[in-house]
């Protein structure tokens, strides 16, 4: 099952593919994380990712693409992955299609998370994510056992450099100007699905996987 998530900043993406990961025993590749894990560990890569990212902007995709593409080609995407935040340019998708094309393959499902500009910013400022492990709580909808302090791995929560209202906000414009026009892309091709991204975590998910187990 090859399966990308589209959908806003803050629309629960990750938090989405993260349980579909769990559920259907495959990679769950988040561009985002893979950022971030470069900056922690200050390569190269990371130090020219984070001028873009603390400014809200994307990525260059020359910077981007490759990375996904070698990433799928590994042996435990052989039976499926869930992309999550890639595509998020047309350049970037014609470049998913090609890859795969050469692989004789082809993505399954574009699962859109549908949340409006004005429930992100709140969701936002709440979202905690785990140094050590990447995992990502809610301070209200989904809040540790003890504060501050990750349940699964037990290291320390912060708040995203770029979850700041004002980065948001040019986050979720960037997002509509580069990234919405995929939904028509995938339209296109006949694998778009769309779900209610502003009910309970939990219902999202259910309607993903009767979308998944149609
Ligand atoms: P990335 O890490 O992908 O960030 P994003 O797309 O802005 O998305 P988020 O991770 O903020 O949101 P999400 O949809 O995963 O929501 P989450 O599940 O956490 O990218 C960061 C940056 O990296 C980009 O700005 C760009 O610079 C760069 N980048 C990455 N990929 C790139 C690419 N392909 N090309 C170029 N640049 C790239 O949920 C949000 C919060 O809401 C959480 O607190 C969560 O607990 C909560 N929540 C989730 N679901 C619900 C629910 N149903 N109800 C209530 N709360 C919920
Ligand atoms: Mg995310
Ligand atoms: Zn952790």
């Amino acid at each position: 099952m090859k399966i990308i998530m589209l959908g806003a900043p803050g629309a629960g993406k990750g938090t989405q593919a993260k349980m579909l990961a769990d559920k259907y025993e495959i990679p769950h590749i988040s561009t985002g994380d893979i950022f971030r894990a470069n900056i922690k560990n200050e390569t190269e890569l990371g130090k020219k990712a984070k001028e873009y990212m603390d400014k809200g902007l994307l990525v260059p995709d020359e910077l981007t693409v490759n990375l996904v593409v070698d990433r799928i080609k590994q042996d435990d995407c052989s039976k499926g992955y869930i992309l999550d935040g890639f595509p998020r340019t047309i350049p970037q998708a014609e470049a998913l299609d090609k890859a795969l094309s050469d692989l004789n393959d082809k993505l399954d499902y574009a699962i859109n998370v549908e949340v409006p500009d004005e429930n992100i910013v709140k969701r936002m400022s709440g979202r905690r994510a785990c140094v050590g492990c990447g995992a990502t709580y809610h301070i209200v909808h989904i809040p540790t056992k003890v504060e501050g302090i990750c349940d699964r791995c037990g290291k320390e929560l912060i708040l995203r450099d770029d979850d700041k209202p004002e980065t948001v906000e040019k986050r979720l414009k960037v997002y509509h100007e580069q990234t919405q026009p995929l939904i028509d892309y995938y339209q296109g091709k006949g694998i778009l699905k769309e779900v209610d991204g502003t009910v309970d975590m939990k219902e999202v998910f259910d309607a993903i996987v009767n979308i998944l187990e149609a």
